[in-house]
Parts: structure tokens; sequence; C-alpha cells
């Protein structure tokens, strides 16, 4: 689902967020793979403050397998454990618990020296829409818990979900707001779904995918559509993007009257094979892109 974000739903956001910090040991932040930068909130960091936090990279099943790894070792950097999953299929999720008490595990040699029995720790899911928030929850839970589509503002009774014996979830995730004054961003989360395209015009989006996959996964591309044309020589040349999006066109028979090429089929037919997985793993955003 599409949510407009406008400065009010922002600051209901973080209010909800703030309200649900206060029953929770850890923050489990999780992020899109495909594009871990874009799919962060911008003021993550200060909305979670002090809180112990376990980033997830989720939709790795979609994502290159080397750059997922080179995004893990860049957490790390920071200070932060980060976990590779993959929410749909599970792969990898009964790690989160084992992580989580790694994580807390001062707190929890603390109450035990006092005598204290550590009760369950409490998490929440935080992240941008579509991140996979609602599919982990109810991985985690084992049934099907939240409604997926969410929305700041529209609560419900929240309720802690058991996750084994000695960790709890709030069943209801935090939702961020991505940042969208970076015009980039915007157009990489539209050309891995997470924007649906009725905000964003079809063709523009294709266009932005097919000028990024040239630059980075050019031999796939060219692989996945049997192309004939050559690579762009130069990606600031919309004439030379648009040509290869016409190649495309052309070899899934995308044509109008006089031969010419369905721009808007054409743009259909990429957006859906890429953020199908048909082109394979693919990540557009690598730790290097920051230096
Ligand atoms: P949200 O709560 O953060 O908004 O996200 P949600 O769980 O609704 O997931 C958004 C979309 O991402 C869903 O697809 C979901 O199936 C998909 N998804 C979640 N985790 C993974 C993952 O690890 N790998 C892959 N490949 N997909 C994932 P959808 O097409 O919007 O819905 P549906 O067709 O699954 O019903």
């Amino acid at each position: 689902m599409t949510i407009q974000w406008f400065p009010g739903h922002m600051t209901r956001a973080r209010r909800e967020i703030e309200a649900k910090l206060k029953l929770i040991d850890i923050a489990i932040e999780l992020l899109d793979a495909r594009v871990p930068l874009s799919s962060r909130n911008p003021m993550v960091d200060d909305i979670l403050k002090g809180k112990p936090r376990l980033i997830l990279l989720n939709k790795t099943d979609l994502a290159d397998t080397r750059t997922t790894e080179k995004w893990m070792a860049y957490f790390a950097g920071l200070g932060y454990t980060s976990l590779a999953i993959d929410a749909s299929t599970g792969t990898r999720v009964n790690e989160i618990p084992v992580k989580v008490k790694q994580l807390l595990h001062e707190k929890i040699e603390r109450q035990l020296a006092k005598g204290i029995t550590p009760r369950a720790v409490r998490g929440l899911i935080v992240g941008i829409p579509n991140v996979g928030k609602s599919t982990l929850i109810n991985r985690l839970a084992g049934r099907a818990i939240a409604a997926t589509g969410d929305r700041p503002g529209v609560t419900k009774g929240q309720q802690w979900i058991k996750v084994g014996t000695e960790m709890e979830l709030l069943d209801t995730p935090g939702i961020l707001w991505p940042k969208f004054e970076d015009q980039l961003v915007g157009m990489k989360l539209a050309m891995t779904g997470a924007i649906r395209e009725q905000v964003l015009n079809i063709e523009d989006v294709a266009f932005f995918a097919v000028k990024e996959l040239s630059k980075r996964y050019w031999d796939t591309m060219s692989e996945r559509f049997n192309l004939t044309t050559e690579p762009p020589k130069d990606l600031d040349d919309a004439d030379e993007v648009v040509r290869v999006m016409e190649d495309i066109g052309r070899k899934r028979g995308c044509l109008v009257s006089g031969g010419r090429v369905d721009l808007e089929k054409a743009s259909g037919i990429i957006l859906r094979e890429l953020r199908a997985g048909n082109l394979g793993r693919i990540t557009l955003e690598s730790p290097e892109d920051m230096m």
C-alpha cells in the first residue's frame, strides 16, 4: 500500500513508535537488502536512540549475495549486529531470537546476578512500508497475525506474540517513512515495488531501472531479454537508455502500428520481471557507493 506521508503522518508515526519503545527491550530494524540505504528511515538513529537494535536485511532471496555480505560488514563497522533473512520462506528467521538474546546478554546477566529470573525479552519490528514487517511477524508467530498494508494512526489492540519461550514481539510493527526528499531514493523504491506505479510514471521508473541495470548488471539484463543492442556508452544520454528499452520492447513483442515500440508496455514487463526476481539477484546500492 502506498502511504502519502505528510508532516502530520510522520509526527504521528514517530509518536506511535516512541510509545511502543517504552514497552520493549530491543528494536528490530527491517531493511530491504536490495536497497538498504533507500529503505532506511532518515531519522531512525534519532528515533530509536539508546535502544539496543538488531538490523535485518530482508528479501535476500532477491538480492545480490555478495553485496548483502558487504552491507553486513558495513553495519558491523557502525557497531550494529545484522542478519540477512528471507521472511517469505523463513530463511534464517529462526536465528533472530538467538541474536536478540546475544545483544541483550549483559542485561540478562545483570538480572541473574541480582537473583531476578529474566522475563522473555520484548521486541518491536520497525521499518518503512513494504519491507516485509507483516510477513516477518507472521513468520515469527507461526500464524497470520499482522494485517499487511499498514499505515500510521490505524491502531488496534496491541498484543504480545510469543516467539519460542524467551522472546515476545509486539503484534503491530512500528511504521517509519522513507527519505523521499531524494528523488533517486523514490525511484529505487519504485523499482523494487515499495512505491506503487500510481504515484510515479511507469516509463520513468523503467527508464531509471534500465539505466541502473545497464550500469550494474548489463550482462544479466542483456541475457534475460536477448538484447542485440550495445550497452549505453553514456548513461546520462537519455536516447541511449531509451534505445535499450526499445530493444527490450522489440524482443518482447511490444509493438504498435508502424513498428514503433510500445514503451509503456515494455516498461511494465521490465518492472514486473525485475521485481519478481526473474533477472536474478539484484542489489541497487552498495556500501562502496557512499565512498
Ligand atoms: P510491510 O508489512 O513492511 O508493509 O510488508 P509486507 O509484509 O506486507 O510485505 C510486502 C511485500 O513483500 C509482500 O508482497 C511480501 O510477500 C513481500 N515479502 C516480504 N518478505 C519477503 C522476502 O523475504 N522475500 C520476498 N521475495 N518477498 C518478501 P506483495 O506482493 O505485496 O504481497 P503478496 O503477494 O505476498 O500478498
